[in-house]
């Protein structure tokens, strides 16, 4: 769950994003309309928009619709004012919430959001092998792996096990050990005392501890640096943490879920991940299968979505041809169940009769739109080393090489010809490019080129010690209250 808290909530910012992360959503802040518009246009997304009534909540609204933008959005404001609640919800916030923020309610906002994210969508016999092993696991306190290519439904399924586990009640807590910097990360996990470094005014309380009693979710794990690992394996194993700082050990109790796209087995193999660690998390093992092994979700996972954005958008139910999912089973999805959602958003707001064509099926590598999810312009796509194993080889060339063969010449997104550059140049523009197109979000990114996060990290590294400007790493991803 991703909140966007747009305006300063007329002072009461803080504890509005402190009650949401509470509840283990992802917050981030912007202070106007643009700002928001900003986000919620470049990919880094939002599940739900809280905007302050002092913002122009209709031009919000207006705009969000007219770029087919559909999060929902509710404004809030302070309680005396019922015109201006009137007025909020006439411009088409959802909800109203007043100020100062109440923790049920904000929960009750966020649950009902989420609601549909929870639940995992399967009818492939593989698919129900896995989700009754998890069901079998879920009850225990043992800490689960799960594995999967990206895009397959990790972070789904974590939410599923929370879900089904004796903490359902308690909080579910995630941390993306990829996206926060390893310098932070630290803190970020176990917290620190007031004056632990330069900078730490004050006492701040790590997600182990905020996780206290519930699930806290490791997301991408592999990508956790090895002095970290140490002090992760000792928080697992007594079960207490040290704040950064601090002098007292304190006890946690949580149940440990971790994630990871990579072959950890491998990465411990070349000495990048520790093996007692390894198999401290690795207690239980859920591997979920790539998309193209488990054919028979195909079908329903499709409709599923094309449901989810025919509401969505306000349009009139319609159901996918028997062409169009012959189709869709057909692809390799390389993506996974990711690639096969964005596919369905594309096509129902591509699809202009009464059920979902071929035509408005538009799949990668074969001739998407510009406007889809930034896609790699180039025949220079560098090969990941980290690849999963069973990733397919390279598939079809992206289509924008195909249509510039066509056309005789090489172009890339901006027009531009790609004739006499050399690969390394083509190269470096395309990741630079992507990464600012994501905000510099480095997992967004790499997912974007197919490339891992250390392979990305250790291109960056190399063209800024070369003098070439990065984008720094994205704070949006991140609480900013
Ligand atoms: N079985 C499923 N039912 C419904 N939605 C699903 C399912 N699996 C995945 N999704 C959707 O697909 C998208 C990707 O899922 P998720 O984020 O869990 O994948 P992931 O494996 O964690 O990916 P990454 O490795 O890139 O982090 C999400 O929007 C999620 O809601
Ligand atoms: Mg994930």
């Amino acid at each position: 769950m991703r909140l966007l808290i747009v305006g300063t909530l007329e002072g009461h910012i803080t504890a509005a994003g402190q009650i949401a992360m509470q509840r283990g959503a992802k917050v981030s802040h912007v202070p106007d309309v643009d700002g928001g518009m900003r986000i919620l246009r470049e990919g880094q997304g939002a599940d739900l928009v809280m905007v302050d009534v002092r913002q122009s909540v209709a031009r919000l609204v207006k705009q969000m619709k007219q770029e087919r933008i559909n999060t929902p959005v509710v404004a809030c404001g302070v309680q005396s004012d019922p015109d201006t609640a009137v007025a909020a919800i006439k411009a088409g916030a959802k909800e109203y919430i007043p100020l100062p923020p109440d923790a049920e309610l904000i929960a009750a906002v966020l649950a009902a959001v989420a609601e549909e994210d929870n639940s995992v969508i399967f009818s492939d016999p593989i698919m129900a092998g896995t989700l009754k092993l998890a069901d079998q696991i879920a009850p225990s306190d043992a800490s689960v792996l799960v594995t999967g290519e990206s895009g397959t439904g990790k972070e789904v399924l974590a939410r599923y096990l929370h879900g089904k586990s004796r903490r359902a009640n308690e909080k579910f807590v995630s941390v993306n050990c990829a996206a926060i910097p390893d310098n932070l990360l630290e803190s970020e996990l176990f917290g620190h005392e007031k004056g632990a470094f330069t900078g730490a005014v004050a006492r701040r309380i790590g997600k182990f501890e905020e996780a206290n009693g519930g699930t806290l979710l490791l997301d991408e794990i592999s990508e956790m640096d090895i002095r970290l690992q140490a002090k992760l394996l000792r928080a697992i194993q007594e079960r207490e943490i040290d704040r950064l700082g601090g002098s007292q050990p304190v006890k946690v109790d949580i149940r440990l879920i971790a994630t990871s796209n990579r072959d950890l087995e491998k990465h411990v193999a070349d000495g990048n991940f520790r093996e007692d660690l390894y198999f401290r998390l690795n207690v239980f093992n859920l591997q979920i299968p790539a998309l193209r092994q488990r054919p028979g979700d195909i079908k329903v996972l499709a409709e599923h979505f094309a449901k989810k954005y025919n509401e969505a958008n306000g349009l009139a139910p319609r159901k996918l041809n028997a062409e169009a999912i012959a189709r869709l089973e057909s692809h390799h999805w390389r993506g996974n169940v990711r690639e096969l959602e964005n596919t369905m958003h594309r096509a129902v707001l591509l699809a202009n009769g009464p059920e979902i064509s071929i035509e408005a099926i538009m799949l990668t590598g074969e001739g998407m739109a510009p406007a889809a999810p930034p896609m790699p312009p180039i025949t220079a796509r560098p090969e990941p080393s980290g690849q999963p194993a069973s990733a397919p080889p390279a598939q079809a060339p992206a289509q924008p090489a195909q249509a510039a063969a066509a056309s005789g010449a090489a172009v890339d997104e901006t027009g531009g010809k790609l004739v006499g550059k050399t690969v390394a140049a083509v190269e470096r523009g395309l990741i630079i490019d992507t990464l600012s197109h994501c905000l510099g979000n480095r997992t967004h990114a790499a997912n974007i080129l197919g490339i891992s996060i250390r392979t990305l990290r250790n291109k960056l590294k190399q063209y800024g010690d070369e003098g070439y400007q990065v984008p720094a790493p994205g704070e949006v991803d991140r609480a900013s209250v």
